[in-house]
């Protein structure tokens, strides 16, 4: 039955085309239409992303369009939400702790506009983007085509103006699948050697060890549970290097200056908390015998 209506919610009518979208975007902000829109089940597919990259638009009114659809879409239990500036004061402490040669890889960053003041204060330079998701992939059969959203454990598929979720558990995505990018093409414009690289924040390991790393607005407890969140620091402590920094940042304008971080210092084979600010909501639970062990006290104690 639960099946049924996840499918259900998650199947519509598409239409991918840039004027519906900016319609459907001005709509669903509006009080009252967004009601509208959400019982009409009107539905995006990863094809208005290669929409926006193919317009012919200038690069920032394409990546400003392109932030917005990411909104629409999900990855697991988060939001794709993302837009640029979101994270200032996170951003400077991974600056200032890095200092101007270490490695500073964000993780979880969506379509990357969420770096770009790091990227913009490093010139480019020795800063990694990664995220769960790099791309949608997607194969076309006949009239149909599938998308494998391995991500929220469903198949789909698009026919004409149809958009179907098949709530058919995740496939293997086929060798020949071809893929939507999900870097923003403003990033991609301002800095033409930025990739997206695929890390999963619970299992993977970068492909070299950083001395900040960047996680914000993903290890949430809108998302994740407490100890799930543990099972992501453990994991990012290894792709740091000793003495390196895990910062985990906050946007919500509950809290002062609209963000809170937690700066963790890697000290062998546990982390200090070194620093925090504004009241992160993790911290209790950072404090608590669940992260005794791994979270050590220090500064921010
Ligand atoms: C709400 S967005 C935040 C984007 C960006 N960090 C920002 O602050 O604007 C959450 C992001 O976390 C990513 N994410 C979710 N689970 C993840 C995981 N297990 N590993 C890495 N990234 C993940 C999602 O794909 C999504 O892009």
């Amino acid at each position: 039955m639960k099946t049924i209506l996840r499918m259900i919610l998650r199947s519509g009518f598409c239409c991918d085309t840039l004027p519906a979208l900016r319609l459907f975007l001005r709509g669903i902000n509006t009080p009252g239409l967004r009601q509208l829109l959400i019982a009409a089940r009107i539905k995006f597919t990863p094809d208005i992303l290669e929409g926006i990259r193919r317009s012919g638009l200038p690069p920032s009114r394409q990546g400003a369009l392109f932030s917005a659809a990411m909104n629409l879409f999900r990855s697991g239990p988060t939001f794709k939400t993302t837009s640029a500036g979101r994270a200032p004061a996170a951003d400077r402490a991974a600056l200032e702790k890095a200092g101007p040669d270490g490695l500073i890889a964000e993780v979880g960053v969506s379509d990357g506009v969420s770096a770009l003041g790091l990227l913009e204060a490093r010139g480019g330079r020795g800063v990694l983007l990664t995220d769960r998701q790099d791309a949608f992939r997607y194969k076309d059969i006949g009239p149909f085509r599938v998308f494998y959203d391995k991500e929220d454990g469903a198949v789909s598929v698009k026919f004409l103006f149809l958009y179907l979720c098949l709530g058919l558990p995740a496939r293997e995505v086929p060798a020949d699948a071809r893929s939507v990018s999900l870097l923003n093409p403003a990033v991609a414009a301002l800095f033409p050697e930025a990739k997206l690289l695929p890390f999963d924040i619970f299992s993977g390991t970068l492909p070299e060890t950083a001395a900040a790393i960047k996680c914000a607005n993903v290890l949430n407890k809108a998302y994740f549970t407490p100890a799930q969140m543990k099972r992501a620091v453990a994991n990012l402590h290894g792709s740091l290097r000793e003495g390196g920094w895990l910062i985990i940042s906050q946007s919500n304008p509950r809290y002062e200056n609209g963000e809170a971080y937690v700066a963790l210092r890697r000290e062998k084979d546990s982390f200090i908390l070194a620093e925090e600010r504004h009241g992160h909501e993790l911290l209790p639970d950072l404090r608590s015998p669940l992260f005794s062990g791994l979270v050590l006290p220090g500064g921010a104690a």
